[in-house]
Parts: C-alpha cells; sequence; structure tokens
C-alpha cells in the first residue's frame, strides 16, 4: 500500500524495501534521480515540473499515478519538492516524511549544514506528516544523537541517516498497520 516519493540517492528507499514494506510504486521528480535504479522490479516514473503547464498539474498526474497502483499511504524519502493541494488531498494524513534535524528546529534543504554553523550540540531524524508547508506538519517520531567536536556536514549526514534507516521503517510499520 506504499508509495515513496525520491529525489536523491534513495537510502531511505532501501531501508523500507529491505525492511520488506509493501512497495508499490516508486516516483521522483528527476528522471536521473539514483534512487530509482534501487526499485527493481517495483513500478517507478518520473514527474519532471519542466513536463507540465504549473506544479499542481504535476502533483495530480502523480496522485493518479500513485492511486492507479494501489497507493494509500505516501512516503517522502529524500524528495525534494514541496507538494501542492491536488496531491495532498488525495492522500489526507497519509503523506510522510523523513528529515534531518530535531523538527521544528531546522527545516529545509540544508538542515545539516545550518546545525552545524548554528553549533547546536544536539542533533537527531524525525519523521513527520507533511502539509504544505516546508517540514512543518505534525511530529510521529523524533530519535536524538550528539553532535561530534570535529563533525562536518558529511560526518554528521551519515550518522543521522543511520538514524532515519531505522526509524523511517518502523512508523511506516506502524501506519501501515492502523
Ligand atoms: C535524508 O537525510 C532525509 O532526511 C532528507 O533527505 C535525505 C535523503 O537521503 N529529507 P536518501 O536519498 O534517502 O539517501
Amino acid at each position: 500500500m506504499i508509495g515513496v516519493l525520491v529525489s536523491g540517492t534513495g537510502t531511505n528507499l532501501q531501508a523500507l524495501l529491505d525492511a520488506r514494506l509493501p512497495v508499490l510504486a516508486v516516483a521522483s521528480n528527476r528522471r536521473d534521480a539514483p534512487a530509482l535504479a534501487r526499485a527493481g522490479a517495483i513500478p517507478t516514473r518520473a514527474f519532471e515540473a519542466a513536463d507540465y503547464p504549473e506544479r499542481r498539474d504535476r502533483d495530480g498526474a502523480m496522485a493518479d499515478w500513485l492511486r492507479s497502483h494501489g497507493v494509500r499511504l505516501v512516503v517522502l524519502a529524500g524528495y525534494m519538492h514541496l507538494l501542492t493541494p491536488p496531491f495532498l488531498e488525495r492522500f489526507p494524513n497519509a503523506v510522510v516524511n523523513v528529515h534531518p534535524s530535531l523538527l521544528p528546529e531546522f527545516p529545509g534543504a540544508r538542515a545539516v549544514e545550518e546545525q552545524l554553523a548554528a553549533g547546536v550540540r544536539e542533533s537527531g531524524a524525525t519523521v513527520h506528516l507533511v502539509d504544505e508547508g516546508v517540514d512543518s506538519g505534525p511530529v510521529l517520531a523524533q530519535e536524538r544523537l550528539p553532535v561530534l567536536d570535529d563533525d562536518t556536514p558529511e560526518t554528521l549526514h551519515a550518522r543521522i541517516k543511520e538514524i532515519e534507516h531505522r526509524l523511517l521503517p518502523r512508523v511506516v510499520e506502524e501506519l501501515c498497520a492502523r
């Protein structure tokens, strides 16, 4: 019953697949997203914004495609575009995202760099319900980790991702069981 949206490397998609969760379809806003190659036999499709008159048209088409594959729960696993109402209205309270900070602190695409620049001593990962805002929906689960003195964006993000790869499949499994 799960559809996954990806834009990047797809390690969180891999974690969902490794947990043997029922992923029925994988979509991306980028044809060249490396994550798509992880889907194997699962249907994939790219919905590039440039191919549609407006973002909401793209989002409506993407929602239709996911629904046609039986998707009931959508997981954003490194999906880098905001979703518009034509998408969110098709999946009420059924779109979740994973983010590399302790939301509501440090939303946005540069969360890891911004946490280091701010000198925080603690970071973490958040899984939350998605609304129209930037990483702003209700938090479902969070796990913390210490920031080390010699952390770089790469080392910190790698440790956060280790948490994400445990936390996201766990929350998704719980939502599937609802
Ligand atoms: C993760 O850190 C996730 O929290 C953020 O984007 C990154 C995606 O990584 N939203 P990957 O593509 O799953 O490897």
